[in-house]
């Protein structure tokens, strides 16, 4: 088991996108945790753009000697589905960020999962899945034996009173591999959800972005220029004053757990029809006996997790 003060180790596995480099940046200047590797996959936009993007984003945080590895190019079963069009042609469209100079670790980010996992203590690490989830199922279906040595796994992901944001049941990470998050929700380690109920609520208001600016550094330049192109991609469209912030959430919550609210019950994954392909069933009122799986975030306070982020991006 993990003591108080050590800090908390986790992996983090994304598709960088803007609010993923944003979650990458806030973990990276964060004294509470550790992180073991950058895992990446085909989500926002393709492999070799997410893992290229992670890249860029670990050295603009000046923490070259973090390891960046390359996943799944596809999902398990269905094609790839991404989202240029909120994260830009290349994915984290807003500042121009040098090519990125440090190495793609060799090793297949399915293995690297796995080999972390096998190596530390059991309990001791927590996966932070911030993109489809087909990494982790891989993972899970290449060593069963790690779902008993994961301490948590958070992610963000699924949509339940508020719907879906590709579809109008699904969330994008869900529905792009909803095979791999049937597996990971049914795998038996301890789930957080943070869904688009939370998230949606984190809105990048021009205030929040202008305190990024404020900051004066290169960090903070970047995160204030790819913010404001995210939020123009969210922007009128459904919320009125900017987009939401998803991935940083699930950050935030590992940090400052205080600053969510949510409750345990069962999450089951639509794999079959069409029309609600991706779909994150909760079982609200426990009206059938499939197990309590995952904790569903509902409330997160916004001002809270934008706090947090100037606080700590300030340190990089
Ligand atoms: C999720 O989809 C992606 O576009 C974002 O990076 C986030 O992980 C929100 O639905
Ligand atoms: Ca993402």
């Amino acid at each position: 088991m993990r003591s108080q003060d050590t800090p908390r180790k986790i992996i983090i596995d994304a598709d960088p996108g803007q609010d993923d480099a944003v979650a990458i940046l806030l973990a990276l200047a964060s004294q509470e945790i550790q992180v073991l590797g950058v895992t990446t996959v085909a989500g926002n936009v393709q492999l070799a753009l997410t893992e290229k993007n992670a890249r860029k984003i670990c050295e603009l945080a000046g923490k070259t000697e973090t390891k960046v590895f390359a996943g799944a190019s596809c999902p398990l079963v269905r094609p790839l589905v991404t989202a240029e069009e909120w994260h830009g042609e290349a994915g984290l469209g807003g500042p121009t960020l040098p090519e990125p100079l440090m190495p793609l670790q060799k090793l297949h980010a399915v293995d690297f999962i796995v080999q972390a996992l096998m190596n530390e203590d059991p309990g001791t690490v927590s996966l932070c899945l911030l993109g489809p989830l087909t990494n982790m199922a891989l993972a899970l279906i290449r060593e069963p034996l790690i779902s008993s040595r994961i301490d948590q796994i958070v992610l963000m992901g699924g949509g339940f009173f508020t719907g879906g944001n590709v579809t109008p049941a699904a969330e994008f990470n869900i529905y792009v591999d909803p095979h791999a998050a049937d597996i990971v929700f049914r795998s038996g380690v301890p789930i957080v959800v943070m869904p688009l109920d939370a998230t949606n609520k984190v809105l990048t208001t021009r205030e929040r972005v202008a305190a990024f600016r404020r900051l004066g550094t290169k960090v903070g330049t970047a995160t204030a220029d790819m913010l404001e192109l995210f939020e123009r991609s969210d922007t009128g469209r459904r919320f009125g004053e900017g987009g939401p912030l998803h991935d940083p959430c699930v950050i935030a919550y590992l940090i400052k757990p205080e600053l969510f609210a949510g409750r345990e019950v069962n999450v089951s994954i639509e794999t079959v029809s069409d029309l609600t392909m991706g779909m994150t069933v909760a079982d609200w009122w426990s009206v059938t006996d499939r197990p309590k799986n995952a904790i569903v975030i509902s409330e997160a306070d916004a001002d809270g997790v934008f706090a947090l982020l100037v606080e700590r991006l300030e340190r990089l």
